[in-house]
């Protein structure tokens, strides 16, 4: 019997009601190797899978099962991970240190995903060791079943456009930097699906309309995009269907996704596709080209101009970012059925960041802890009942106020709850937070500090759920999120230097059931590390 069969069986008899047998698979053989690159033209050793760099894309429809069989032939320990990917019930394949072993170099780990109920856009990265510097990431897109109605016409072609920051240093010497305690210098240059500038084509027949899903996958910085003399209309972020709204130019923070629609309306030519660098005084770009399937001309002209530092522009525009109540999401009823609004939250969280030196080596911090690993994934020692890795409790709930330190924090929380979560941002830098496993309404946000009273200006009607999202400088972000995905989740900055240097912790949603309905047992191929070796898993 085959792997998928076996699994699939083994799935089928442990939950009663899962409609798993009729869900379809689909097998990744990945293969992770090193590799040379020239993003901005100059030879660096990059992180391939199977040769490519961005790495293949995952297609995929919701509640697909996805089995991918990753195999690490670097000469390091490395993970994936899937950004925004909800992973419900299944902590267990979410492939960041705090839940998964590290796969060792020659070694390989085939992860079991099951896209359930969830449509959007997002991408997957690897974890470890500041790899991200080097490549390993893709775009991942789930799509609606057939029969449960997109708010807009099928487009004539679908584009991924994975953009960012990009350093001509390899990730080891950057982990170097880090490690001995210094920041990041600014980025070399921006990237678009792997190149610089114009080295990239989108062609398309005039007079259609494309989709494209745009992350920004960077290390540091937020990035505005736009497409010289086109208008681009909003139409899903991060799972969320938008009001179909329409922007000259769009920012998106780090590990953001979105899709927009973009109709090839203007005379026959070759148009300039920019990104730039947001909030940065050295305003750095880069260009791909939008080329009609009938252009006779090749781009010409200056770059079509964006936002640079303006800071009331982008969060206006994040204001202007609704949901359409009526559209569907991953299941044919309207998003406006669950009225995330009225419904009273049970805990309020504010977590502020900050950037203390410990040791005399800088470090970021969170609720002053700066999160250190511990030699023992948190979730399989929580599963073999470990003593002594993690203890809950490890954050608290407010801001502390003292200096920083150094800690392994996990934070407990009720399966079933319902929590407001306010980012408090006291720096002059724009931040980017993410939360795995979950995806959130962003109910506000404003410049100062956050007070009770703020909480009269939050939309409780229609603002969108999302996994990602930022946080001005000198300002506050609001959520609410439902604590509906049982397991171990890494909440974390999405700007990689301070993620690598402490900026996260681990959420421990708790079920008292401990019931299959509500978490998956332990996958039998689990990778067992640190002081979990040696324990035995009983499928
Ligand atoms: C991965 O690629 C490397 C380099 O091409 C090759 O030596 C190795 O056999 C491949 N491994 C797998 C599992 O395909
Ligand atoms: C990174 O570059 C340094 C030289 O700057 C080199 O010694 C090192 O081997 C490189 N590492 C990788 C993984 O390419
Ligand atoms: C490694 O790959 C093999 C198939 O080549 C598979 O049978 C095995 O389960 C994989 N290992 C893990 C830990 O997933
Ligand atoms: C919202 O979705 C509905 C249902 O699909 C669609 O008919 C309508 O055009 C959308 N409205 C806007 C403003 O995007
Ligand atoms: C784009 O960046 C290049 C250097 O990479 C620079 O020469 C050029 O002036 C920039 N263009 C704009 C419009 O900022
Ligand atoms: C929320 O709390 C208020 C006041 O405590 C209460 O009156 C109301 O019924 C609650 N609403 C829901 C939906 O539980």
């Amino acid at each position: 019997m085959g792997y998928s069969m076996r699994l699939c069986c083994v799935l089928v008899v442990l939950l009663v009601a899962c409609a798993c047998g009729e869900d379809p698979y689909r097998f990744f053989t990945w293969n992770v190797t090193y590799g040379d690159i020239y993003p901005l033209g100059v030879k660096q050793q990059g992180i391939l899978i199977n040769g490519q760099f961005p790495g293949p894309q995952i297609e995929s429809v919701t509640n697909d099962n996805l089995i991918v069989n990753v195999f690490n032939s670097l000469d390091e320990p490395f993970l994936i991970s899937w950004n925004g990917v909800l992973q419900r019930r299944n902590s267990w394949q979410d492939g960041v240190y705090g839940t998964n072993c590290p796969i060792q170099p020659g070694q390989n780990f085939t992860f079991v995903l099951q896209v359930k109920d969830q449509i959007g856009s997002y991408f997957y990265y690897p974890s470890l060791a500041f790899h991200k510097a080097a490549g390993a990431y893709g775009g991942f897109k789930i799509a609606s079943r057939p029969g449960i109605p997109v708010p807009f016409p099928p487009p004539a072609g679908d584009f991924t456009i994975l953009a960012g920051d990009w350093y001509n240093r390899n990730h080891t010497d950057l982990r170097a930097i880090l490690d001995g305690g210094s920041d990041l210098p600014f980025p070399d240059g921006l990237i678009i699906n792997g190149h610089g500038s114009n080295a990239y084509t989108f062609t398309v027949d005039q007079g259609k309309t494309y989709r494209f899903r745009i992350s920004n996958v960077g290390l540091t910085t937020s990035i505005n995009f736009r497409i010289q003399g086109h208008k681009m209309t909003i139409v899903e972020v991060e799972g969320t269907h938008t009001l179909q709204n329409t922007y000259d130019s769009l920012d998106i923070h780090l590990g953001q996704t979105y899709s927009v629609l973009v109709t090839a309306d203007q005379p026959p030519q070759d148009y300039f596709i920019v990104v730039t660098s947001r909030f940065t005084s050295q305003v750095l770009n880069a260009t791909s080209i939008l080329r009609y399937s009938n252009s006779g001309t090749r781009a010409f002209g200056p770059l079509p101009g964006g936002p640079t530092i303006q800071i009331d522009w982008s969060m206006n525009q994040a204001r202007s970012l609704r949901r359409n109540l009526t559209a569907s999401g991953p299941r044919p009823n309207p998003q406006g059925s669950y009225h995330y609004g009225l419904i009273n939250t049970t805990r309020t969280i504010v977590l502020q960041n900050s950037a203390p030196l410990i040791n005399g080596k800088q470090r970021y911090a969170v609720n002053s802890v700066s999160f250190i690993p511990a030699d023992t994934p948190l979730k399989l020692a929580d599963y073999f009942k470990i003593q002594g890795v993690f203890s809950l409790g490890s954050i608290s709930d407010y801001p502390s106020g003292g200096g920083g330190y150094l800690q392994t924090s996990v934070m407990e929380a009720d399966f079933r709850g319902y929590v407001e979560v306010v980012f408090q941002n006291p720096e002059d830098t724009v931040q980017s937070w993410h939360i795995d496993g979950h995806s959130f309404f962003v109910v506000g946000m404003d410049g100062g500090p956050w007070s009770a009273a703020s909480r009269l200006g939050y939309n409780l009607r229609d603002t969108i759920s999302r996994s990602t999202v930022q946080v001005y400088p000198r300002s506050w972000t609001a959520l609410y999120m439902p604590l509906d995905n049982v397991g171990m989740w890494n909440v974390r900055s999405e700007n990689w230097a301070r993620q690598y240097l402490g900026q996260q912790f681990y959420l421990r949603v708790y079920s008292p059931a401990n019931s299959w309905r509500d978490e998956y047992p332990i996958p039998s191929n689990a990778l067992l590390c640190g002081r979990a070796l040696g324990h035995h898993i009983r499928a």
